[in-house]
C-alpha cells in the first residue's frame, strides 16, 4: 500500500484544524484564571480574596476549601494537591482560581488579591537536595555483574560529572480545558491532554464522584511532547471544579507565560560516572549515579528515573554495570515527561563518558563506540536479552553509505589549513527501548463501526498531538478492509467510547492502538467474508476482499463491498466490533530489576559535522546524516518528519535552550527573547536520513516500528560534534559535560587556558 500523506497537512494550513480555543463556545460561559505563587517555598500565613472577590464581573474565586473531593492529582504518588492550602513549594503553584465573565476582568481580579508568606529555605539543584535528603521516593539501582572486579581487570578508569539541563516543550498550543455541565451533575470536558483517562480520573478525585459522571473528548493537540501526559490533568480539573459548582460551562487556557512558569520541564539531571577500559578499549565497567532534578512532587519522575536506568548504556554491551538514581525533590515546578522520558539523560551520560575516556588516551570515541555495540542476544543490565540488534547494522551502514572516512579526511586536512574555524565530527549511535516501561500500562482499545453504507468510523485511546497516528490509523483500517482511506474517519478521543486508557506516549500509541484496531477489523472482515462466502456459494478459504470488491480464488466477482455491507445489514450481521491488545511477552520484576520491559528496540546511527567560529563561539551544523531503524514503515512522510522534528528537538536541547532558575526559584527563562529554541537554519542545510533496510519486527504494528522519541537521542552527537572541534582549537580545553553547548560556553572552552 502507497503511504497516505497526513490526513490533518490541508486542516492545519488552511487554519482549520480545531484546538481548544477554537471550539465554540456556549452563550454562558464564564473564563478561568489560575492565581500563582509568588515564592518557591513558604507558608501561606494569609489568604485574602475578598477585595477580588467584589469587582464587578467576578463571580467567584476557589481555593483549595471549595473541592468536594480530594486536593490531590498525584498519579504515581499523592504528594500533589491541585491548590496549596498552606504551604507552597514552587513559584508558579495554583493557589486559586478565578472566575470571571472574562478573561480581562479576571486578569484585574488577580491584582487585588492579597497573599503574605512566610519563606522558607529554596532549593533549585538535585544534588543540593540530594544534600539535605530531599528525596521524591527511593533511590534505585539496576546492576549486572560485578563493577568492582569489571574496574580491577581495566587498564583505563576514569570518573567525571555531568549536567543536563531542562528543556520546555513549547508546545504551540497553550494547555487548556473547556469543561461544561451537563444533566444530573454530569461533566463534559474537552481537553488538549495526551492523557483523557488520566484527566477523567483526577477530576473524578477532585470532585468526589464517580468516573463514569466524567466525559473526558479529545480533538487534537498543538502538540504534546510529553508535556500533556500528566500536567494536563490540573487545568482540566479546575476547570471542571469551576463549572461543576457554578453549574456553568468554563473555560481555561493558559498564557504563554503562565505555561512557561507553571509547568514542569524535562528534568535536568546531575551525575557521576566511573568507567573502566581494557588496553583494546572494551568497556569493563560503568558505574553511574543520576541526581534527577524531579522538582516539588513526584508527577511521572519515579517512571522517567526508571527509564534513565534503561538506557543508562545508551547503545553499549558492559559485562560489569551499577547505574543508581535518586529522584531529588527541590522547590521547581514538577518536572515531566518529555520526548525521550529520562533515556536522553541516561545516554548522555554514556557517550561523555566515552569521550572522556577518549580524550585523556588520544583515540576518537568512535573507536570506542564501535567496538562496545550491542550485538545479537547480548544480555542488558536489566536482564532483557536483545534480539534484531542493529546497532552494528546501522553503524556500518552510516559510515558506509556516508563515506565517513572522507568527511572525517576532509575535517582533517580543514581543521590543518584554518585558524579561525574549526570542525568537528561525531557518531551518535541510539538504541531506545518501545513499550511503558510500566508494563501493566502497555494496552489498548479499538472500537470500529461499518455503518451501512460501507463507511467506517473508528475510536481508540490515541489522541492526534501531530506525530500523525490517525493517518497511521486510517491506513491499518484502509488495508484491513481494503477499501478507500476517504471511507475511513477517525472520531475524537473519548472516555465514553474508549475507557482505561493509557496516554498517548512511550512511542507506542500506533503500536498498541494500531494493533487494538487491526484485530478489530480483522474480526469483522471474517464476518464479512463467512457472509460472502455463503453468498457467492463458495469456500470461505477462497474469498478476499480487494479495492472494494470481493474476490474468489483472487479473481473478480461481482459482489462489491457496498452491496457486501447492505446484505450484512439484511442478514443482521454485526458490523461493531471493540477489540483489545496487551503486547504479549513482557514483563519486569522490579525487587530483582530483571525482566524484559520492551516490545523491542529501536536502533539508528547519525554522523554530525560540524564548523565553529573560533572567533565569536558560533557553530553551524555542515551535515547530520543518520541511519534510521523504521522497521517497515507504513507512512513515510510522516516517519521522516518525526525523525527531523526529534532530531530538531534534541540539537535544540544539547546546543541553545537553556532553561534557567535564579536563586529564589523564579524561572529567568520565561519567554521566547530569553529561551533560544532552534529554527530552521540552526539545524543544518544538508541533512540526510536512510532508512536501515530491515525485516521489520513482528511487535511493530505492521512490522512499522515507532518512532517518536527515538530520534531525538541523535542529537546529543551536536554536543560532541562541536566539542571536538573546541578540542582542534584549544589544546588546553578541559572537557566538561554541561548543556546545552550555547556560543557563551563554546567561546569560554575556545580559550580556556
Ligand atoms: N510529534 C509531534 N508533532 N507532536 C508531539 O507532541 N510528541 C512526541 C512524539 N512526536 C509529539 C511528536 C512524544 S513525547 C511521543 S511519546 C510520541 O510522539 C507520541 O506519539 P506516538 O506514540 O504515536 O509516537
Ligand atoms: N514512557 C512514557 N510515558 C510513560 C512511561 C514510559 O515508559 N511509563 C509511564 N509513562
Ligand atoms: Mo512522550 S515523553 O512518552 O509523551
Amino acid at each position: 500500500m502507497k503511504s497516505m500523506t497526513n490526513i490533518d497537512s490541508f486542516g492545519h494550513v488552511r487554519g482549520e484544524s480545531l484546538f481548544i480555543d477554537d471550539l465554540d463556545i456556549k452563550r454562558n460561559t464564564l473564563f478561568a484564571l489560575v492565581f500563582d505563587s509568588s515564592k518557591a517555598h513558604g507558608k501561606i500565613k494569609n489568604l485574602d480574596i475578598s477585595k477580588a472577590e467584589t469587582i464587578e464581573g467576578v463571580i467567584k474565586i476557589f481555593t483549595y476549601k471549595d473541592i468536594p473531593g480530594e486536593n490531590q492529582i498525584g498519579g504515581i504518588l499523592p504528594d500533589e494537591p491541585l491548590l496549596a492550602e498552606n504551604l507552597v513549594d514552587y513559584i508558579g503553584q495554583p493557589i486559586a482560581i478565578i472566575i470571571a465573565i472574562s478573561e480581562k476582568i479576571a486578569k484585574k481580579a488577580k491584582a487585588h488579591i492579597e497573599i503574605e508568606i512566610d519563606e522558607l529555605p529554596i532549593i533549585t539543584g538535585a544534588k543540593e537536595a540530594a544534600s539535605q535528603n530531599q528525596f521524591i521516593n527511593a533511590p534505585r539501582t539496576i546492576k549486572l555483574g560485578n563493577t568492582k572486579k569489571g574496574f580491577e581487570t581495566s587498564d583505563f578508569i576514569f570518573e567525571g560529572e555531568v549536567f543536563t539541563n531542562g528543556q520546555e516543550h513549547l508546545y504551540l498550543e497553550t494547555q487548556g480545558a473547556y469543561a461544561e455541565p451537563m444533566e444530573n451533575g454530569n461533566i463534559k470536558i474537552t481537553s488538549s491532554t495526551q492523557g483523557p483517562t488520566q484527566v477523567q480520573k483526577g477530576v473524578a478525585k477532585v470532585l468526589g464522584i464517580g468516573m463514569h459522571k466524567i466525559e473526558v473528548d479529545v480533538i487534537r493537540l498543538g502538540g504534546g511532547f510529553g508535556g500533556k501526559e500528566d500536567q494536563a490533568t490540573p487545568w482540566a480539573a479546575m476547570a471542571a471544579l469551576a463549572a461543576y459548582r457554578l453549574r456553568k460551562p468554563v473555560k481555561l487556557i493558559l498564557s504563554r507565560h503562565d505555561d512557561l512558569r507553571m509547568t514542569g520541564k524535562r528534568h535536568p539531571y546531575e551525575s557521576n560516572f566511573k568507567i573502566g577500559l581494557s588496553k583494546e578499549l572494551k568497556i569493563m565497567a560503568f558505574e553511574v549515579e543520576f541526581f534527577q532534578n524531579s522538582g516539588a512532587a513526584a508527577d511521572l519522575s519515579p517512571a522517567i528515573a526508571e527509564r534513565t536506568l534503561f538506557h543508562a548504556t545508551n547503545s553499549y554491551f558492559i559485562p560489569n554495570v551499577k547505574t543508581t538514581v535518586y529522584s531529588c525533590k527541590t522547590n521547581l515546578p514538577p518536572n515531566t515527561a518529555f520526548r525521550g522520558f529520562g533515556g536522553p539523560q541516561g545516554m548522555f551520560v554514556m557517550e561523555a563518558a566515552i569521550a572522556k575516556v577518549a580524550h585523556e588516551i588520544g583515540v576518537t570515541s568512535k573507536e570506542i563506540q564501535e567496538i562496545n555495540l550491542f550485538q545479537e542476544k547480548d544480555k542488558t543490565h536489566y536482564g532483557q536479552i536483545l534480539t534484531d540488534v542493529e546497532s552494528r547494522n546501522s553503524w556500518n551502514s552510516a559510515i558506509k553509505e556516508f563515506n565517513y572516512k572522507k568527511l572525517y579526511k576532509d575535517i582533517t586536512s580543514f581543521n590543518k589549513k584554518n585558524k579561525d574555524f574549526k570542525k568537528g565530527i561525531a557518531l551518535m549511535p541510539i538504541c531506545f527501548g518501545i513499550s511503558f516501561t510500566n508494563t501493566p500500562m502497555n494496552n489498548a482499545r479499538a472500537l470500529v463501526h461499518v455503518y451501512q453504507d460501507g463507511s467506517i468510523g473508528i475510536s481508540t485511546g490515541a489522541v492526534e498531538m501531530g506525530q500523525g497516528v490517525n493517518t497511521k490509523l486510517i491506513t491499518i483500517a484502509a488495508q484491513s478492509f481494503s477499501i478507500a482511506p476517504e471511507k475511513i474517519k477517525i472520531e475524537t478521543t473519548n472516555t465514553t467510547r474508549v475507557a482505561n486508557t493509557s496516554p498517548s506516549a512511550a512511542s507506542s500509541t500506533a503500536d498498541l492502538n494500531g494493533k487494538a484496531l487491526l484485530k478489530a477489523c480483522l474480526t469483522i472482515v471474517k464476518r464479512l467474508k463467512n457472509l460472502a462466502a455463503k453468498e457467492l456459494k463458495v469456500n470461505v478459504q477462497e474469498i478476499s476482499l480487494h479495492d472494494e470488491l470481493v474476490y474468489v480464488k483472487d479473481k473478480k466477482s461481482t459482489l462489491t463491498w457496498k452491496v457486501l455491507i447492505e446484505k450484512a445489514m439484511l442478514e443482521r450481521v454485526a458490523l461493531t466490533e471493540n477489540a483489545h491488545y496487551a503486547t504479549p511477552i513482557i514483563h519486569y520484576n522490579k525487587t530483582d530489576e530483571k525482566g524484559h520491559p520492551f516490545a523491542y528496540h529501536v536502533f539508528g546511527t547519525a554522523i554530525l559535522t560540524s564548523t565553529v567560529d573560533c572567533i565569536r563561539g558560533t557553530y553551524t551544523f555542515d551535515s547530520i546524516k543518520i541511519v534510521h531503524d523504521y522497521g517497515k514503515s507504513m507512512s513515510k512522510g510522516i516517519d521522516l518528519g518525526q525523525v527531523e522534528g526529534a532530531l530538531a528537538q534534541g540539537i535544540g536541547w544539547m546546543t541553545m535552550e537553556e532553561i534557567a532558575y535564579d536563586k529564589s526559584g523564579m524561572l529567568l527563562s520565561n519567554a521566547l527573547s530569553t529561551y533560544k529554541i532552534p529554527d530552521i537554519f540552526s539545524i543544518s542545510e544538508d541533512i540526510n536520513i536512510k532508512p536501515l533496510d530491515t525485516k521489520g519486527n513482528e511487535m511493530a504494528i505492521l512490522k512499522s516500528k515507532a518512532v517518536g522519541e527515538p530520534p531525538l537521542m541523535y542529537g546529543i552527537g551536536a554536543y560532541f560534534a562541536i566539542q571536538n572541534a573546541i578540542k582542534e582549537f584549544n589544546p588546553n580545553y578541559k572537557m566538561n559535560f554541561h548543556t546545552p553547548m550555547t556560543p557563551e560556553k563554546v567561546l569560554m572552552g575556545l580559550y580556556q587556558n
